[in-house]
């Protein structure tokens, strides 16, 4: 479908013929990003990887988080921080047995937990005001879930240049608020680590440390600046902690609406690791039921409906199509995935359609990829698919979920919130009971 839409013309691709088009026949070409607000004042001008235009930049970023960052040796590394911090969670739900528990709050907070630790070690923000924290917990949490809702949001100075100045909904004056908060923030942390560089016995601990070692290597093709470090490290946070939330949350939903899925996950969990310990990050490749409800999960509610938006570099044919150099490609993940010549009764929630199916979601398959394909696949996907697994997996393990007192099957909410990612409008309250032996927890 093509439209115009003020200042750029937008294709929306709607089949899987046409995601293939574009992000692997023609991926060179529609790898870049539009020039869009967000990118500018939020994104330190395009210094991040989510916003930055297809260049030596981005280029370099991706190498970088290839290789620093995502890399097997590096996921196995930090393997140890996400198991402690798993574990740390699961205790504090059980803690909580028998009280309402808002899931996603507690999600939230885990997942930030982990990446934080991981992209910038653990001490600039904590539950309460803390001697080395600069900002509260929840506070961060608040500047992560605004990022991602001005970024999803439609400013019309973007297609509206002639509007721009007058800022119509407000959306550039938040971005500018919100920029400073983040700024403040990453400053305090990146002069944190510089100090700590300078030390006797100094060793690199985090991503931040390994970023500043390689912005003094004079062999880099594009210098890392300071804000551009900045940037990478902000997309690690952003990227990491809201997707990997809302995957799960999206997932709960889902089998608390379905009982007899959540009974055959619990089952596949008792054979294959019994009722005497937590499921491990090498338990996940056994548990092809639990993989199957992810799947089902990314079919039906992709994080990103309309995935970031790709934007032609050149004038280009696309199956007979003149698309002009500029114009917005938008590709619709959300009508893929409930396609009925596609899928089998496509809007209801069914695991078994993958199950024993060997489908690749990373990228080659264009009726299921919820982490994009190509040039701007998401770099993240082996250490997100990582996290949605294990606190899945250990969710159903290790607790007897239950609806509130008063509420239906029915009642589990899937209508959806959008932004940049899609949530559930409404996020719901369970109660959790524990049920593996209490030392456990
Ligand atoms: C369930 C987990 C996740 C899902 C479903 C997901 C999905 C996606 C999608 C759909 C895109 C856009 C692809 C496109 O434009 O074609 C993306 C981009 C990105 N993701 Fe993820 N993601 C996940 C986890 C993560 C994690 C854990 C990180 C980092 C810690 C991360 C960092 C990024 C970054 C930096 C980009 C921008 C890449 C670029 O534009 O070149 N993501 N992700």
């Amino acid at each position: 479908m093509l439209l115009n839409f003020g200042k750029y013309p937008v294709v929306i691709a709607s089949s899987p013929e046409m995601a293939r088009q574009f992000l692997r026949v023609h991926d060179s070409n529609f790898a870049s990003r539009p020039a869009l607000a967000a990118g500018k004042h939020i994104a330190y001008n395009y210094m991040d990887s989510l916003w930055a235009p297809y260049g030596p930049h981005l280029r370099q970023a991706r190498k970088i988080y290839h290789s620093e960052v995502f890399s097997a040796n590096r996921l196995e590394e930090f393997e140890p921080v996400r198991a402690e911090e798993r574990r740390n969670f699961l205790s504090h739900l059980g803690s909580l047995s028998g009280k309402p528990v808002l899931l996603r709050a507690h999600l939230s907070r885990y997942t930030l937990s982990s990446i934080s630790r991981v992209a910038i070690s653990n001490k600039y923000f904590s539950e309460t005001e803390h001697e080395n924290s600069v900002l509260e917990l929840e506070e961060l949490q608040r500047m992560l879930d605004e990022w991602f809702y001005l970024a999803g949001a439609f400013n019309i100075g973007d297609w509206i240049p002639w509007l721009d100045f007058l800022d119509l909904q407000g959306y550039v004056k938040r971005m500018k608020h919100l920029h400073k908060k983040f700024d403040r923030f990453n400053d305090y942390v990146i002069d944190d680590h510089q100090a700590r560089r300078s030390e006797k016995d100094f060793k690199p601990k985090d991503i931040a440390d390994i970023l500043l070692g390689l912005a003094e290597d004079p062999n880099l093709e594009v210098k890392l600046t300071r804000d551009s470090i900045k940037a990478l490290l902000q997309d690690l946070l952003l990227g990491g902690s809201d997707t990997t939330t809302t995957t799960v949350e999206w997932a709960i939903h889902e089998v608390l609406r379905h009982p007899h899925v959540m009974e055959k996950a619990k089952e596949e969990l008792n054979r294959v690791i019994g009722r005497k310990r937590w499921i491990e990050e090498n338990d996940l490749p056994h548990l092809p039921y639990i993989d199957a409800i992810i799947m089902e999960t990314f079919r039906l509610h992709p994080q990103a409906t309309l995935m970031a938006p790709h934007c032609a570099i050149e004038d280009c044919n696309v199956v007979g199509y003149e698309i002009p150099k500029g114009t917005i490609v938008m590709i619709n993940a959300w009508s893929i995935g409930r396609n009925p010549e596609l899928w089998d009764s496509p809007e209801e929630f069914v695991p078994e359609r993958f199950v024993g199916k060997e489908i690749d979601m990373f990228g080659s398959n264009f009726a299921l990829f919820p982490f994009g394909s190509g040039r701007r696949r998401c770099p993240g996907y082996n250490l997100g698919l990582k996290i949605v697994q294990s606190t899945l997996a250990n969710l159903l393990h290790g607790f007897d979920l239950r609806l509130v007192e008063g509420m239906k099957v029915e009642d589990v909410c899937t209508e959806e919130e959008y932004g940049l990612t899609t949530h559930p409008k409404h996020s719901l309250s369970i109660i959790m009971i524990p049920t593996l032996p209490s030392h456990l927890y």
